[in-house]
């Protein structure tokens, strides 16, 4: 029986690119939608686009230019699809832009996540509802939980996320509470995953691994915040599309409340000052690094306990910082050659 088809929001972007791809080698039929909006470069997202394009199995991808926000499109859209599943990747990312552009987060984070779950309700009136929608949360949620000088214990799911330090965080948070309301509400299986600092081949360039990469071929001066004393627990995209397949066909009991959520990250926190160490060791280059204080809207230390997804899905991300920076290195070598 041929799979049906697999919506995919944000299908231009890092994750949801990476996503796509693997759904396609996977034999699935998807449809992806995005607003290929200017946060960072849309060169880089239609870029993602055209390699979608290249795909063997390219006449399987449909791509749909729509804003999350134009909530009767995205209905009408998942309504012709039919998908068995949403995996809802499209959100304004980013905690730093919060401090100058809000609008955004509250547009993009919550009235397109509930777009989202409104869509989910619509198939489910048409008699034909998903069976799972997964989509994603961030480990920014778990805000101050980790402190300087305090012992930290990997976060896990059932940790107090009360105290989010960016809006970025709070719309997240505000996201796996509405999806547990409409899970409670109207029956939607679904599950937020809450995603520890993603890095990869076709990258975000708003965020270190290639910033930074770039920075370095370029000689620009690299900023560390509080001097390099932050910690992430940098997780291979590969290891987040892996662990998003594994989870596709373990939707929640229906009772209590069809809603969980996972943390998918590497349970490998690193220090700044070490990334950078094994940054200059893949690419051969020197940082020079100018050590700055600590901006309100950065959490201290991420650090995953993936406890949860093990037992769920038997499998965890593990790929090592060095492996995937090398990868990210490569493909930034290509990347960044002036086209012909
Ligand atoms: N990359 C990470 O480290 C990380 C960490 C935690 C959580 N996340 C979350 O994972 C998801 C994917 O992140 P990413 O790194 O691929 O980011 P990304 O910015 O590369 O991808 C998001 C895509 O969504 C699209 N989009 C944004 N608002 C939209 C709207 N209103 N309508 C339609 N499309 C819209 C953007 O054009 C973009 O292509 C996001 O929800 C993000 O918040 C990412």
């Amino acid at each position: 029986m041929p799979k049906s088809p697999i919506l995919v929001t944000g299908a231009a972007g890092f994750i949801g690119f990476a996503v796509t791809r693997r759904l396609l080698d996977e034999g699935y039929k998807v449809v992806g939608l995005d607003n290929l909006n200017s946060y960072y470069s849309p060169k880089l997202k239609k870029a993602r686009l055209s390699e979608l394009a290249r795909h063997p199995k390219a006449k399987n991808f449909t791509f749909k230019k729509l804003d999350l926000a134009n909530s009767k499109a995205v209905i009408k859209l998942a309504l012709a699809t039919k998908p068995s599943h949403i995996i809802h990747l499209a959100a304004q990312a980013g905690v730093r832009y919060g401090l100058i552009n809000q609008v955004d987060y509250l547009n993009s984070n919550l009235i397109g996540h509930f777009t989202v779950l409104q869509a989910c309700k619509a198939l489910a009136d048409a008699k034909a509802p998903i069976k799972h929608l997964l989509y994603a949360s961030s480990s920014s949620v778990y805000g101050a939980n980790a402190q300087p000088g305090k012992p930290t214990k990997p976060f896990a799911e059932a940790d107090d996320v009360s105290r989010p330090v960016s809006l970025y965080a709070a719309t997240k948070r505000a996201d796996e509470m509405l999806t547990h309301a409409w899970a409670h509400q109207f029956g939607t299986p679904s599950s937020g995953l809450r995603f520890f600092t993603v890095y990869g081949p076709w990258g975000r360039p708003d965020m270190t691994p290639l910033m930074f990469t770039e920075a370095l071929y370029k000689k620009q001066p690299i900023k560390l915040f509080n001097k390099g004393d932050l910690w992430r627990d940098f997780t291979y995209v590969d290891d987040i599309v892996e662990a998003i397949l594994r989870l596709m066909p373990h939707a929640p009991a229906a009772t209590p409340t069809p809603h969980t959520l996972y943390n998918l990250g590497n349970q490998n926190p690193v220090q700044m000052l070490s990334f950078i160490k094994t940054l200059e060791k893949v690419t051969g280059k020197k940082a020079n690094l100018k050590l700055e204080g600590w901006p309100a809207t950065e959490v201290y230390k991420t650090s995953a306990s993936t406890a949860k997804l093990k037992k769920a899905v038997g499998w965890a991300p593990s790929t090592p910082l060095e492996v995937g920076l090398t990868r990210l290195n490569t493909w930034y070598q290509t990347w960044a050659k002036p086209k012909a």
